[in-house]
């Protein structure tokens, strides 16, 4: 039996919700369904005016309301939920049906399903969505990856719900297997960065300047006309500007100081180590996270060691033009590693993935959505290197950003505020820029004690060293 909607959504939390509304909302006929039928009932009364909404209160209704081959977006919380809702449905559908994951699955579990499913003769999108609940009400950013015919059938509806920039649509196909979802996890990952950077700008002008928090949402209001402008610091300086209306004060500084994290940022530093390319900025971000997860051991350690702050003083022009180079460059060199670790991807696992393409539809819709990314994109048009800072156009901003870069770091560094990120973007730099680093000095060391052997500049081969000073065997 074959039904007359376009499209189902199962899962109707708040993300699942709006992608719904959203598809009815452009025209289409949408089933929707929840395991709570109540909700179900909520969105039709809240929202069935909107569009084409039909509520089904049974998994089999569901399914025979949809026109084939069926695609139906699972929209579940990531994990084992996925995989049972799709064997709830699996028995339901028949061959060609696609399902198709909007969730933040991780990218070897959507590889898995995506054979899973083949086996069965169904086919699986594993499909990114980023833009929080509001971007998917009203235009996210679609990352779908998996089966490019599977994609043909889905590819008007997506492009329809996604966000435009320029007629654009940020959405397209990414690859195959798991691409999508991998794109979707270091866009998260590069989302830590790039918020973990901006609070260490916050912090630098709190605990160092001694600024309030509305003072500070008028310097990142002054920024947003110039190449950070994003809407990252938009949603920063509304966080700033909120009142609590229980105390009358800043709403953020009585916001406790732990931040959480569902673990897509985790994720796509564990896949950059398994990769072997250094994302230094994501990985920091990672990391201050769990730190400031570790509060009692903060609250223990800040009665035992001395605050090495200085005087607090307001900052001058030049002190926040600083501030400002130090973010553009520490967001250049995040960027940078996250589109590395996007090429080191597509290479191992053969996805071919176009890194301007990404650019273009991160520019509008997704959380990391800024004007900077339509910079990245222009770059990849003509640039010889994939990575960012071997390109003229950002080897220009960098340059010009260094010399206020460091002198925030050494700041942060006298005044003892930490600066993870800044600090790890700038060694990175530097790192980078040097043709000849200190690695030959862990060569040698290898070499001694363990005979790993290294290469030489002089010649090519392998060598070992008798590293006994009278030529003596050391490992012997
Ligand atoms: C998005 C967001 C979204 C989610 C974050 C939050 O692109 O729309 O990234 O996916 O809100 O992943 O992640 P954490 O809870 O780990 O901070």
């Amino acid at each position: 039996m074959t039904g007359t909607n376009d499209l189902g959504v199962f899962g109707l939390a708040v993300m699942g919700a709006n992608l719904a509304r959203n598809a009815a909302r452009n025209g289409y006929k949408v089933a929707v369904f929840n395991r709570n039928t109540a909700r179900t009932k909520a969105l039709i009364e809240e929202h069935g005016h909107e569009g084409a909404l039909e509520g089904a209160e049974s998994i089999e209704r569901f399914v025979a309301s949809l026109v084939k081959p069926r695609a139906i977006i699972l929209m579940v919380k990531a994990g084992k939920p996925v995989d049972e809702v799709m064997a709830e449905l699996a028995p339901h559908l028949d061959q060609g049906d696609i399902l198709i994951d909007a969730g933040n699955s991780l990218f070897n579990d959507t590889e898995r399903r995506s054979r899973e499913m083949a086996g069965k003769g169904l086919r699986f999108v594993g499909m990114g969505v980023s833009g929080g609940e509001e971007g998917a009400l009203n235009g996210p950013s679609i990352m779908p990856g998996g089966d490019a015919e599977a994609f043909g059938r889905i590819e008007p509806f997506v492009m329809k719900m996604a966000a435009k920039v320029d007629g654009e649509p940020c959405c397209a196909h990414i690859g195959p297997g798991g691409a999508g979802h991998y794109v979707k996890m270091v866009h998260n990952g590069i989302e830590y960065a790039d918020m973990q950077l901006i609070a260490e700008t916050y912090d630098l002008l709190k605990s160092v300047y001694g600024m309030e928090a509305w003072a500070i949402a008028d310097v990142f209001a002054g920024w947003q006309k110039g190449p950070l402008n994003s809407y990252l610091i938009d949603i920063t300086i509304e966080v700033l500007r909120k009142i609590d209306d229980a105390t009358g004060k800043a709403l953020v500084d009585v916001i406790l100081d732990e931040a959480e994290q569902k673990g897509t940022g985790r994720w796509t530093a564990q896949s950059a180590l398994e990769l072997g390319v250094p994302i230094t900025a994501i990985t920091e971000a990672v990391f201050a996270r769990g730190l400031s997860g570790r509060r009692e051991q903060r609250q223990a350690a800040s009665g035992l060691y001395e605050d090495v702050k200085t005087a607090t003083r307001a900052p001058d022009e030049a002190a926040l033009a600083d501030l400002q180079a130090a973010l553009y460059a520490s967001k250049i060199v995040a960027y940078a590693q996250g589109f590395e670790q996007l090429a080191g991807a597509s290479k191992a696992y053969d996805w071919n993935l176009d890194l301007g393409t990404l650019a273009k539809i991160w520019r509008g819709g997704c959380i990391i959505r800024a004007g900077f990314l339509d910079r990245i994109r222009e770059v990849y048009r003509d640039a010889r290197s994939e990575h960012l800072l071997l390109t003229d156009y950002f080897a220009k901003e960098i340059a010009r950003s260094v010399p206020g870069w460091r002198r925030v770091v050494a700041l942060a560094v006298e005044t003892g505020t930490p600066v993870p990120a800044f600090g790890s973007c700038l060694a990175y730099f530097d790192g980078i820029r040097r043709a000849r680093g200190p690695a030959n000095l862990l060569q040698g060391q290898r070499d001694y004690f363990g005979a790993h052997t290294y290469r030489r500049l002089d010649r090519d081969g392998s060598f070992h060293t008798r590293w006994g000073q009278d030529g003596s065997e050391i490992s012997a």
